[in-house]
């Protein structure tokens, strides 16, 4: 078998960790790097801290438009896909090099395996619902990470083979978090103390390319108490510094440049809840424990809002203020992800996988 896995940006390096090696037991893989993400922060520390494989093929295609840069990367996959003639395109997530991957395989005749299949917030202003849809759509395997994902799949009639694998990034967040409680020192680095801080993400499009959701935001910060660490992602850090923004979040937070695996996870395990609107944190901050305040109207990842660890307030800081004031729900969290054994059962299945001819 041999599987050409295409990844680009932070989360996909962190899902392809979970399988990579796994799938190398078995099978001949060929990593691609879209170069979506490229500073150093957003992409090579993955790779060194989760020992991912050298990327076989970097395009170094980042920057630009949705559509120009799902074009260049659809224009540089077809003749590397002609060239290594994989019997599976592999790919996670719902960026613009899952999408390109997907449709560069998809019109290769190349059958596509999708990693995350059937998210779904129903908010097609997203452009990662665009890219969910189209991908689950070209997909022959389906890999869904929750049974409410396997439904979303029924409901739309997707006729790719439906698998209920449990989540990548769960795997990847049990086995790191000792590791990262071992080794990092970001709380002293930040100056913060266990329990007594709160740690921001944002870079949802929706909330930091349109200046007054931006800037209710930053409003939504200044009325958060005591200590609140934000690692900027570049996309955020721009559109700051654009708005003439950037100072006021600065006097509100402490605001560091995008942080590695280890240090990121120590921070939200240890913080006293995470404000996001990034899908992978809110995932993991249940995981970790960590109460979570979503900075959206809409998730993929409901079982987090049901299970009563994640709330979702999109901007309004009256509602992000009162979420912080609810106690925390009180015994076991149910195993809503797969337990960490995502990783092996998606490699058994690409491993047994005889495309239909
Ligand atoms: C992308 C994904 C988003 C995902 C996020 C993970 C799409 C449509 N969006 O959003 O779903 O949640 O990655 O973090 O695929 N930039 C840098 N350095 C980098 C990368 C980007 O400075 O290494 C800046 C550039 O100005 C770039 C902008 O950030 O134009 C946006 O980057 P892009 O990859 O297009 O989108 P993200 O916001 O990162
Ligand atoms: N993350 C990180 N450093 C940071 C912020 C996030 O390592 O400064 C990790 C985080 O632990 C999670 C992943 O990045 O595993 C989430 O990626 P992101 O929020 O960029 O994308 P999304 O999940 O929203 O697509």
């Amino acid at each position: 078998m041999r599987v050409l896995t295409v990844i680009g940006n932070r989360p996909q390096f962190i899902k392809a960790a979970a399988v990579s090696h796994r799938l190398r037991d078995r099978a001949h893989e060929v990593l691609v790097h879209t170069g979506q993400h490229y500073d150093a922060s957003l992409s090579q520390v993955f790779f060194e801290e989760l020992a991912l494989p050298r990327p076989e093929h970097r395009l170094d295609l980042g920057g630009g438009s949705n559509t120009r840069q799902t074009a260049r990367m659809l224009a540089a996959l077809e003749p590397l896909l002609r060239a290594e003639r994989p019997d599976a395109v592999l790919v996670y997530g719902d960026t613009n090099s899952t999408l390109a991957g997907a449709l560069a395989g998809a019109q290769a005749s190349i059958p596509v395996a999708h990693v995350e299949a059937g998210m779904r917030s129903f908010d097609r202003a997203m452009p990662e619902e665009t890219n969910r849809v189209l991908t689950d759509h070209v997909s022959s395997l389906l890999f869904c990470s929750t049974q409410t994902a396997v439904r979303n799949l029924e409901n739309e009639s997707a006729i790719g083979e439906k698998h209920l694998v449990g989540d990548v990034m769960a795997d990847v967040s049990l086995a790191f978090a000792p590791i990262a409680a071992d080794r990092s020192t970001a709380l002293a680095d930040a100056g913060v103390t266990a329990g007594e801080y709160l740690l921001v993400t944002a870079h949802r499009a929706g909330n930091v390319d349109i200046p007054e959701r931006l800037e209710r935001l930053v409003g939504l910060l200044e009325r958060l108490d005591g200590d609140v660490v934000f690692p900027l992602h570049p996309r955020t850090a721009k559109r700051l510094e654009e708005t003439g923004l950037r100072a006021r979040v600065e006097t509100a937070t402490t605001v560091t440049a995008p942080l590695g695996y280890l240090d990121f996870l120590e921070l939200a395990r240890n913080a006293r809840a995470v404000l996001t609107d990034s899908g992978g944190v809110q995932k993991e901050a249940y995981l970790l424990g960590t109460p979570c305040i979503t900075l959206r109207d809409t998730t993929e990842w409901v079982e987090t809002v049901e299970a009563g660890w994640n709330v979702l307030v999109d901007l309004d800081a009256d509602a992000a203020l009162s979420a912080l004031e609810r106690p925390v729900p009180t015994g076991e969290r149910p195993d809503l992800y797969g337990g960490g054994h995502a990783g092996e059962r998606i490699r058994d299945v690409l491993d047994s996988y005889t495309a239909q001819p």
